[in-house]
Protein backbone atom coordinates (compact mmCIF):
# COMPACT_ATOMS: atom_id res chain seq x y z
CA UNK A 1 0.00 0.00 0.00
CA UNK A 2 1.29 3.44 -0.73
CA UNK A 3 2.48 5.34 1.97
CA UNK A 4 3.48 8.75 -0.34
CA UNK A 5 2.54 12.08 2.14
CA UNK A 6 2.33 15.58 0.37
CA UNK A 7 4.86 17.84 2.25
CA UNK A 8 4.67 21.42 -0.19
CA UNK A 9 3.19 22.63 -3.05
CA UNK A 10 3.36 19.45 -5.49
CA UNK A 11 5.88 17.46 -3.88
CA UNK A 12 5.52 14.44 -2.27
CA UNK A 13 7.56 12.61 0.85
CA UNK A 14 7.75 8.95 -1.19
CA UNK A 15 10.65 7.35 0.86
CA UNK A 16 10.65 4.68 3.24
CA UNK A 17 11.96 3.15 6.65
CA UNK A 18 14.20 0.07 7.33
CA UNK A 19 13.49 -1.52 10.36
CA UNK A 20 15.33 -4.82 9.76
CA UNK A 21 18.84 -3.84 8.67
CA UNK A 22 21.12 -4.83 11.36
CA UNK A 23 24.43 -2.49 10.58
CA UNK A 24 23.90 0.74 8.20
CA UNK A 25 26.58 0.43 5.79
CA UNK A 26 27.59 -2.76 7.38
CA UNK A 27 29.49 -0.86 10.31
CA UNK A 28 27.00 0.96 12.13
CA UNK A 29 24.11 -0.54 14.29
CA UNK A 30 20.52 0.76 13.81
CA UNK A 31 18.69 -0.17 16.36
CA UNK A 32 15.73 2.10 15.65
CA UNK A 33 16.48 1.80 11.57
CA UNK A 34 16.85 4.30 9.39
CA UNK A 35 15.09 5.73 6.89
CA UNK A 36 15.46 6.16 3.30
CA UNK A 37 14.34 9.74 1.96
CA UNK A 38 13.25 10.71 -1.37
CA UNK A 39 10.40 13.18 -2.67
CA UNK A 40 8.51 13.55 -6.12
CA UNK A 41 7.72 17.29 -7.24
CA UNK A 42 4.80 16.98 -9.67
CA UNK A 43 5.28 19.88 -11.88
CA UNK A 44 4.21 20.58 -15.66
CA UNK A 45 7.67 17.95 -15.39
CA UNK A 46 7.53 15.71 -12.67
CA UNK A 47 10.64 14.94 -10.52
CA UNK A 48 11.91 12.53 -8.37
CA UNK A 49 14.88 13.62 -5.61
CA UNK A 50 16.94 10.82 -5.62
CA UNK A 51 15.86 7.00 -5.37
CA UNK A 52 16.04 4.79 -2.55
CA UNK A 53 17.78 1.21 -0.78
CA UNK A 54 17.36 -1.86 -2.10
CA UNK A 55 15.70 -3.02 0.67
CA UNK A 56 12.62 -0.39 0.19
CA UNK A 57 12.27 -0.87 -3.31
CA UNK A 58 8.82 -2.85 -3.64
CA UNK A 59 7.54 0.48 -1.43
CA UNK A 60 9.23 2.93 -3.08
CA UNK A 61 8.12 2.00 -6.21
CA UNK A 62 5.05 1.87 -5.07
CA UNK A 63 4.61 5.13 -3.81
CA UNK A 64 6.48 6.72 -7.09
CA UNK A 65 4.22 4.46 -9.05
CA UNK A 66 0.95 5.73 -6.96
CA UNK A 67 1.51 9.49 -7.64
CA UNK A 68 3.03 9.43 -11.08
CA UNK A 69 -0.69 7.24 -12.25
CA UNK A 70 -3.03 8.92 -9.46
CA UNK A 71 -2.31 12.52 -8.58
CA UNK A 72 -3.24 14.38 -11.76
CA UNK A 73 -6.13 11.98 -12.81
CA UNK A 74 -4.08 10.59 -15.81
CA UNK A 75 -1.07 8.63 -15.72
CA UNK A 76 2.44 10.59 -16.07
CA UNK A 77 6.09 9.85 -16.64
CA UNK A 78 8.86 10.23 -14.77
CA UNK A 79 10.70 13.35 -16.67
CA UNK A 80 13.86 13.63 -14.53
CA UNK A 81 15.56 11.93 -11.69
CA UNK A 82 17.93 14.10 -9.45
CA UNK A 83 20.55 12.11 -8.27
CA UNK A 84 21.96 14.63 -5.12
CA UNK A 85 23.86 11.36 -4.37
CA UNK A 86 25.51 8.25 -6.23
CA UNK A 87 25.84 6.10 -2.72
CA UNK A 88 24.00 2.82 -3.55
CA UNK A 89 21.54 3.25 -0.51
CA UNK A 90 19.70 6.19 -2.77
CA UNK A 91 20.86 5.25 -6.24
CA UNK A 92 20.55 0.88 -6.32
CA UNK A 93 17.28 1.53 -7.70
CA UNK A 94 18.68 3.04 -10.65
CA UNK A 95 18.34 0.73 -13.01
CA UNK A 96 15.21 -0.18 -12.04
CA UNK A 97 13.76 3.13 -12.62
CA UNK A 98 15.14 3.78 -15.65
CA UNK A 99 13.66 0.22 -16.69
CA UNK A 100 10.03 1.36 -15.45
CA UNK A 101 10.58 4.92 -16.94
CA UNK A 102 12.73 4.61 -20.09
CA UNK A 103 12.44 8.48 -20.73
CA UNK A 104 14.01 9.46 -17.72
CA UNK A 105 16.52 11.92 -17.72
CA UNK A 106 19.34 11.96 -14.71
CA UNK A 107 20.25 15.34 -13.73
CA UNK A 108 24.01 15.31 -11.79
CA UNK A 109 27.23 16.53 -12.14
CA UNK A 110 30.07 14.96 -13.88
CA UNK A 111 31.35 12.73 -11.05
CA UNK A 112 27.76 11.56 -9.83
CA UNK A 113 27.89 10.13 -13.72
CA UNK A 114 30.99 8.34 -13.47
CA UNK A 115 30.00 6.68 -9.91
CA UNK A 116 26.56 5.30 -11.29
CA UNK A 117 28.59 3.80 -14.39
CA UNK A 118 31.33 2.30 -11.82
CA UNK A 119 28.62 0.60 -9.59
CA UNK A 120 25.97 -0.51 -11.47
CA UNK A 121 27.50 -0.30 -15.46
CA UNK A 122 24.94 2.06 -16.39
CA UNK A 123 26.01 4.39 -19.41
CA UNK A 124 24.13 7.43 -18.78
CA UNK A 125 25.80 9.49 -22.07
CA UNK A 126 22.35 9.66 -23.45
CA UNK A 127 19.97 10.48 -20.97
CA UNK A 128 22.28 12.52 -18.45
CA UNK A 129 21.62 16.35 -17.63
CA UNK A 130 25.12 16.76 -16.19
CA UNK A 131 25.10 20.28 -14.08
CA UNK A 132 27.73 22.42 -12.36
CA UNK A 133 27.71 25.13 -9.43
CA UNK A 134 24.57 27.08 -9.73
CA UNK A 135 22.94 25.86 -12.59
CA UNK A 136 19.46 25.25 -12.69
CA UNK A 137 16.19 23.34 -13.88
CA UNK A 138 12.69 24.96 -14.82
CA UNK A 139 10.07 22.41 -14.20
CA UNK A 140 7.10 24.71 -14.68
CA UNK A 141 6.12 26.25 -11.49
CA UNK A 142 9.50 25.31 -9.77
CA UNK A 143 13.16 26.38 -10.45
CA UNK A 144 15.89 23.80 -9.17
CA UNK A 145 19.42 25.28 -8.20
CA UNK A 146 22.21 22.78 -7.75
CA UNK A 147 25.13 23.22 -5.37
CA UNK A 148 28.15 21.17 -5.16
CA UNK A 149 28.84 19.77 -1.61
CA UNK A 150 31.95 17.48 -2.71
CA UNK A 151 32.29 14.94 0.41
CA UNK A 152 29.46 15.81 2.44
CA UNK A 153 30.06 12.61 2.56
CA UNK A 154 31.32 11.42 -1.46
CA UNK A 155 32.82 13.78 -3.99
CA UNK A 156 29.58 14.06 -6.54
CA UNK A 157 26.98 14.98 -3.79
CA UNK A 158 25.56 18.14 -4.61
CA UNK A 159 22.53 20.19 -3.03
CA UNK A 160 18.94 20.83 -4.67
CA UNK A 161 17.27 24.00 -3.63
CA UNK A 162 13.91 24.52 -5.20
CA UNK A 163 12.67 28.54 -4.61
CA UNK A 164 9.26 27.84 -5.46
CA UNK A 165 9.00 25.93 -1.86
CA UNK A 166 12.12 27.51 -0.19
CA UNK A 167 13.21 23.94 0.31
CA UNK A 168 17.21 22.17 0.55
CA UNK A 169 16.97 19.01 -0.51
CA UNK A 170 20.60 18.36 1.64
CA UNK A 171 21.33 15.10 0.66
CA UNK A 172 23.91 13.28 4.03
CA UNK A 173 23.95 17.06 5.32
CA UNK A 174 21.25 17.15 8.76
CA UNK A 175 20.51 13.52 8.19
CA UNK A 176 20.07 11.27 10.87
CA UNK A 177 19.74 7.53 11.95
CA UNK A 178 16.24 5.99 12.99
CA UNK A 179 13.34 5.32 11.06
CA UNK A 180 10.52 7.90 10.40
CA UNK A 181 7.70 6.57 12.77
CA UNK A 182 4.57 8.50 12.59
CA UNK A 183 6.06 11.79 11.88
CA UNK A 184 8.29 12.90 9.03
CA UNK A 185 9.06 16.33 10.40
CA UNK A 186 11.61 16.74 13.46
CA UNK A 187 8.79 19.04 15.01
CA UNK A 188 6.73 16.13 15.34
CA UNK A 189 8.95 13.92 17.55
CA UNK A 190 10.73 15.21 20.68
CA UNK A 191 13.99 15.36 18.68
CA UNK A 192 16.17 16.54 21.37
CA UNK A 193 15.42 12.88 22.99
CA UNK A 194 14.21 10.86 20.60
CA UNK A 195 16.60 11.77 17.33
CA UNK A 196 19.69 14.26 18.50
CA UNK A 197 21.83 11.45 19.70
CA UNK A 198 21.57 9.30 16.62
CA UNK A 199 21.44 12.69 14.23
CA UNK A 200 25.00 13.06 16.41
CA UNK A 201 26.49 9.68 15.64
CA UNK A 202 25.23 9.66 12.44
CA UNK A 203 27.26 13.14 11.68
CA UNK A 204 30.16 12.16 13.20
CA UNK A 205 30.75 8.55 11.87
CA UNK A 206 29.33 9.49 8.46
CA UNK A 207 30.33 13.32 7.46
CA UNK A 208 32.28 14.15 10.64
CA UNK A 209 35.83 13.64 8.71
CA UNK A 210 34.73 16.40 6.66
CA UNK A 211 34.21 19.42 8.89
CA UNK A 212 35.68 21.86 6.34
CA UNK A 213 33.64 20.84 3.46
CA UNK A 214 30.73 20.69 5.65
CA UNK A 215 31.02 24.63 6.73
CA UNK A 216 31.43 25.07 2.98
CA UNK A 217 28.10 23.87 2.04
CA UNK A 218 26.76 25.71 5.24
CA UNK A 219 28.44 29.24 3.71
CA UNK A 220 26.29 28.49 0.45
CA UNK A 221 23.33 27.60 2.59
CA UNK A 222 23.18 30.86 3.80
CA UNK A 223 22.73 32.55 0.77
CA UNK A 224 19.86 30.78 0.16
CA UNK A 225 15.89 31.43 1.67
CA UNK A 226 15.80 28.21 3.59
CA UNK A 227 12.05 27.27 5.05
CA UNK A 228 12.21 23.56 4.96
CA UNK A 229 15.14 20.80 4.88
CA UNK A 230 14.96 17.70 3.33
CA UNK A 231 17.68 15.28 3.89
CA UNK A 232 18.19 11.81 2.61
CA UNK A 233 17.81 10.16 5.98
CA UNK A 234 15.67 10.89 9.08
CA UNK A 235 13.63 13.78 10.25
CA UNK A 236 12.94 16.75 7.54
CA UNK A 237 12.94 20.05 9.01
CA UNK A 238 10.02 23.21 8.90
CA UNK A 239 10.87 25.10 12.19
CA UNK A 240 13.97 25.72 14.16
CA UNK A 241 16.04 25.43 11.21
CA UNK A 242 18.64 27.38 12.68
CA UNK A 243 19.10 25.22 16.05
CA UNK A 244 19.77 22.16 14.03
CA UNK A 245 22.27 24.41 11.54
CA UNK A 246 24.51 25.94 15.24
CA UNK A 247 24.41 22.00 15.65
CA UNK A 248 26.20 21.51 12.67
CA UNK A 249 28.43 24.56 13.08
CA UNK A 250 29.70 23.38 16.28
CA UNK A 251 30.02 19.68 15.08
CA UNK A 252 31.65 20.81 11.32
CA UNK A 253 34.20 23.09 13.28
CA UNK A 254 35.19 20.06 15.99
CA UNK A 255 34.35 22.11 19.04
CA UNK A 256 32.45 20.61 21.47
CA UNK A 257 28.47 20.76 22.64
CA UNK A 258 28.38 19.91 26.21
CA UNK A 259 31.15 21.48 28.62
CA UNK A 260 31.45 17.85 30.27
CA UNK A 261 33.83 15.44 30.38
CA UNK A 262 33.62 11.71 28.92
CA UNK A 263 36.17 9.15 30.32
CA UNK A 264 36.64 5.96 27.70
CA UNK A 265 37.69 3.10 29.71
CA UNK A 266 39.48 -0.63 28.51
CA UNK A 267 39.44 -2.68 31.58
CA UNK A 268 40.01 -6.67 31.83
CA UNK A 269 39.40 -7.63 35.39
CA UNK A 270 37.38 -4.37 36.56
CA UNK A 271 40.57 -1.90 37.79
CA UNK A 272 40.78 0.40 35.29
CA UNK A 273 37.36 0.78 35.37
CA UNK A 274 37.06 1.51 39.26
CA UNK A 275 40.25 4.29 38.41
CA UNK A 276 37.52 5.54 35.91
CA UNK A 277 34.81 5.61 37.86
CA UNK A 278 36.61 6.89 40.96
CA UNK A 279 37.82 9.49 38.59
CA UNK A 280 34.62 10.64 37.07
CA UNK A 281 32.90 10.61 41.25
CA UNK A 282 36.30 13.17 41.94
CA UNK A 283 35.55 15.09 39.08
CA UNK A 284 31.64 15.66 39.85
CA UNK A 285 32.58 16.78 43.28
CA UNK A 286 34.70 18.99 42.26
CA UNK A 287 31.71 20.92 40.44
CA UNK A 288 31.55 19.16 37.09
CA UNK A 289 28.04 17.63 35.46
CA UNK A 290 26.91 14.88 33.20
CA UNK A 291 30.41 13.19 33.45
CA UNK A 292 29.54 10.21 31.08
CA UNK A 293 31.96 7.00 31.38
CA UNK A 294 31.81 4.31 28.82
CA UNK A 295 33.41 0.30 28.76
CA UNK A 296 35.08 0.73 25.66
CA UNK A 297 34.48 -3.11 25.07
CA UNK A 298 30.51 -2.68 25.84
CA UNK A 299 29.63 0.18 23.66
CA UNK A 300 30.08 0.27 19.81
CA UNK A 301 32.54 2.44 18.47
CA UNK A 302 30.13 4.80 16.47
CA UNK A 303 28.35 6.08 19.99
CA UNK A 304 31.98 6.81 21.02
CA UNK A 305 32.85 8.63 18.84
CA UNK A 306 29.42 10.66 18.51
CA UNK A 307 30.01 11.11 22.20
CA UNK A 308 33.81 12.68 21.62
CA UNK A 309 32.10 15.17 19.16
CA UNK A 310 29.89 16.13 21.93
CA UNK A 311 32.03 16.52 24.90
CA UNK A 312 34.51 19.17 25.66
CA UNK A 313 37.20 17.03 27.91
CA UNK A 314 38.57 13.50 27.13
CA UNK A 315 40.17 10.73 28.90
CA UNK A 316 41.31 7.55 28.04
CA UNK A 317 42.39 4.87 30.61
CA UNK A 318 43.70 1.26 29.01
CA UNK A 319 45.22 -1.68 29.81
CA UNK A 320 47.95 -3.32 28.01
CA UNK A 321 47.17 -5.54 26.19
CA UNK A 322 50.07 -8.02 24.02
CA UNK A 323 52.40 -4.42 24.54
CA UNK A 324 49.64 -2.68 23.08
CA UNK A 325 46.80 -0.70 23.92
CA UNK A 326 43.76 -3.25 24.30
CA UNK A 327 41.84 -3.83 20.97
CA UNK A 328 38.53 -1.92 21.74
CA UNK A 329 40.37 1.60 23.17
CA UNK A 330 42.65 1.28 19.71
CA UNK A 331 39.98 1.18 17.35
CA UNK A 332 38.10 3.99 19.73
CA UNK A 333 41.43 5.97 18.91
CA UNK A 334 41.62 4.71 15.22
CA UNK A 335 38.09 6.18 14.79
CA UNK A 336 38.76 9.54 16.11
CA UNK A 337 41.51 10.04 13.96
CA UNK A 338 40.20 8.86 11.17
CA UNK A 339 36.72 11.39 12.04
CA UNK A 340 39.29 14.12 12.57
CA UNK A 341 38.21 14.90 15.89
CA UNK A 342 40.35 17.58 17.13
CA UNK A 343 39.99 20.63 19.48
CA UNK A 344 40.18 18.74 22.79
CA UNK A 345 41.96 18.25 26.30
CA UNK A 346 42.61 15.29 27.08
CA UNK A 347 44.00 13.04 30.09
CA UNK A 348 45.49 9.85 29.91
CA UNK A 349 45.55 6.69 32.20
CA UNK A 350 47.25 3.37 31.74
CA UNK A 351 47.22 0.34 33.54
CA UNK A 352 49.91 -2.66 33.24
CA UNK A 353 51.28 -5.38 35.40
CA UNK A 354 54.29 -6.11 34.80
CA UNK A 355 55.19 -3.17 31.43
CA UNK A 356 52.75 -1.00 31.16
CA UNK A 357 53.25 0.31 27.68
CA UNK A 358 49.43 1.75 26.27
CA UNK A 359 50.10 5.44 27.82
CA UNK A 360 52.42 6.42 25.34
CA UNK A 361 51.14 4.43 22.78
CA UNK A 362 47.98 6.22 22.96
CA UNK A 363 49.79 9.99 23.44
CA UNK A 364 51.40 8.92 20.01
CA UNK A 365 48.08 8.43 18.50
CA UNK A 366 46.61 11.19 20.11
CA UNK A 367 50.48 13.66 18.88
CA UNK A 368 48.58 12.63 15.48
CA UNK A 369 45.53 14.50 15.91
CA UNK A 370 44.94 18.63 15.60
CA UNK A 371 45.27 20.24 18.70
CA UNK A 372 45.00 17.98 21.27
CA UNK A 373 46.27 19.21 24.89
CA UNK A 374 47.47 16.46 27.41
CA UNK A 375 46.03 18.04 30.82
CA UNK A 376 47.81 16.43 34.09
CA UNK A 377 50.37 13.79 34.40
CA UNK A 378 49.37 10.08 32.58
CA UNK A 379 48.65 7.89 35.96
CA UNK A 380 50.48 4.45 35.99
CA UNK A 381 48.37 1.80 37.46
CA UNK A 382 50.34 -1.52 38.13
CA UNK A 383 47.23 -4.27 37.96
CA UNK A 384 45.24 -2.36 40.72
CA UNK A 385 45.00 1.45 42.08
CA UNK A 386 46.94 1.93 45.28
CA UNK A 387 45.27 4.23 48.53
CA UNK A 388 48.17 6.23 47.61
CA UNK A 389 47.83 7.49 44.21
CA UNK A 390 43.81 8.57 45.32
CA UNK A 391 45.58 11.52 45.73
CA UNK A 392 47.38 11.62 41.85
CA UNK A 393 43.63 10.66 41.31
CA UNK A 394 42.67 13.74 42.80
CA UNK A 395 45.20 16.30 40.99
CA UNK A 396 43.99 14.62 37.53
CA UNK A 397 39.78 15.37 38.58
CA UNK A 398 41.07 18.59 39.45
CA UNK A 399 43.43 19.50 35.74
CA UNK A 400 40.23 18.21 34.32
CA UNK A 401 37.45 20.57 35.82
CA UNK A 402 40.03 23.17 35.15
CA UNK A 403 40.45 22.28 31.24
CA UNK A 404 36.33 21.94 31.37
CA UNK A 405 36.63 26.36 31.96
FE1 LIG B 1 22.84 7.68 2.73
FE2 LIG B 1 26.21 8.83 1.99
O1 LIG B 1 24.47 8.08 2.01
Amino acid sequence: MHQCKEIAKNTYYVGCSDRRLALFENAFPIPRGVSYNAYLVLDEKTVLLDAADESVSAAFFENLEYLLKNANGSPRPLDYVIVNHAEPDHCALLSELIRRYPAVCVVGNTKTAALISQFTGLDLTARARIVQEGDTLKTGKHTFSFYTAPMVHWPEVMVTYDSLTKTLYSADAFGAFGALSGGLYADEYDFERDFLSDARRYYANIVGKYGPQVQALLKKAEGLDVQALCPLHGPLWRKDIGWYVDKYKKWSAYQPEDNTVAIFYASIYGHTEAAADILARKITEKGARGVAVYDVSAAHFSHLVAEAFRCKVLVFASVTYNMGIFGAMETLLNELKAHNLQNRPVAVIENGSWAPAAGNLIKEKLAAMKNITLVGETLTIKSALKEEQLRDLDALAGALVQSIG
